[in-house]
């Protein structure tokens, strides 16, 4: 035989020298919640291991984060019931959490690279990614709601704002806004290809925004999220973000589209990033408390097989595992 592809595989120095795909601390972003109150650390049930952080003890959590590596951070609030409602008022409201938040963290940690959540949801009285009129999501008017939104964190600090609604043309119109507010330096990371799926399940466990039970409201997200049978039409959203001015580009869920990674991958001029869902992790967390997978090495498996099929950045609960392994190896 002249060919023995085994040989390169015998010893795990060989492994390592040909590797084709290496993760590194700067590949991940580290979702938070933050909740109100103080000294407050709940885990969420069904992301066994993660949990809810009340803003003092959020900032250890980044403390501990940074020294493990990590640099970049997508911040999501839980909102009270009783703030929410149909517009979203309060994720305009200058003293809300996620405005609090951003202050506090970015004085913290002028260094890292804050990415705060834009959408509705957790405001939303409905779980809705936008505003509901007469029973359908109102595109145009979310827009509105979205950019003042934007401008709001921007002042607050971000450094980066992570629209993840899947509404039309709101990247071109949150740079539009940003810039006319002198934002310019803000980025955008567009939730580009975001798939109507079960996977967020356990997201809208930890934050309470799951679509409401009611006859006034869609029941599910289909009408601005995506169909998962759908491959072109991410290009299609790839390209529209690009041409609005996204920074970078999400693929959400991560796994089971790997596909849509790797081909957002090929045409897209910014960085990629996948970010592997709440129930992607409790999946991988039900199985090894069960005993039937071996938790370490399904989340590094899963977790290079993101970087394999062509994401620059990954957002994963699995965050402080990885950079933990990381750091040892
Ligand atoms: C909503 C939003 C969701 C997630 C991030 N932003 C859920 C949804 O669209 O209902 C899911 C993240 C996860 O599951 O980890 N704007």
């Amino acid at each position: 035989m002249l060919q023995r592809p085994r040989r390169l595989r015998q010893s795990a120095a060989l492994r390592l020298m040909s590797a084709e795909t290496h993760l590194q601390a700067s590949d991940f972003m580290a979702p938070l919640f933050c909740i109100e109150g103080e000294n407050i650390k709940s885990e969420i049930s069904s992301m066994p291991g993660y949990f809810r952080y009340s803003l003092d003890l959020l900032l250890k959590e980044i403390e501990e984060l940074t020294a493990l590596g990590c640099q970049a951070f997508l911040l999501f609030v839980k909102v009270e019931e009783s703030l929410k409602d149909n517009t979203g008022k309060e994720a305009l409201n200058p003293h809300g959490l996620m405005q609090q938040a951003t202050r506090a963290i970015k004085e913290a940690f002028p260094n890292i690279c804050l990415m705060t959540d834009v959408a509705m949801d957790p405001y939303s009285s409905f779980g809705h990614d936008g505003v509901v009129y007469q029973g359908k999501i109102d595109n145009d008017a979310t827009l509105e709601i979205l950019t003042e939104m934007a401008i709001s964190h921007a002042q607050a600090g971000a450094d980066f704002v992570a629209p993840s609604d899947m509404m039309d043309g709101r990247v071109e119109a949150i740079r539009i806004a940003l810039d006319t507010a002198g934002f310019q330096d803000v980025g955008i990371m567009s939730y580009s290809a975001k798939y109507a799926s079960c996977f967020y399940g356990p997201f809208r466990d930890a934050l309470d925004s799951a679509p409401a039970d009611s006859d006034q409201a869609p029941r599910d997200k289909k009408t601005y999220q995506m169909n998962p049978a759908n491959a072109k039409e991410a290009l299609r959203e790839a390209q529209l973000d690009l041409n609005e001015g996204a920074d970078i580009l999400m693929v959400k869920p991560a796994m089971a589209y790997l596909d849509i990674i790797k081909s957002i991958k090929e045409i897209s001029t910014v960085p990629v990033s996948a970010y592997h869902v709440s129930g992607e992790y409790a999946m991988i967390k039900a199985a090894a408390a069960n005993g039937w997978l071996n938790e370490q090495e399904a989340m590094l498996e899963s977790l290079t097989a993101l970087k394999r099929a062509g994401a620059d950045l990954i957002a994963t609960y699995f965050v402080k595992q990885i950079l933990q392994h990381l750091k040892q190896t």
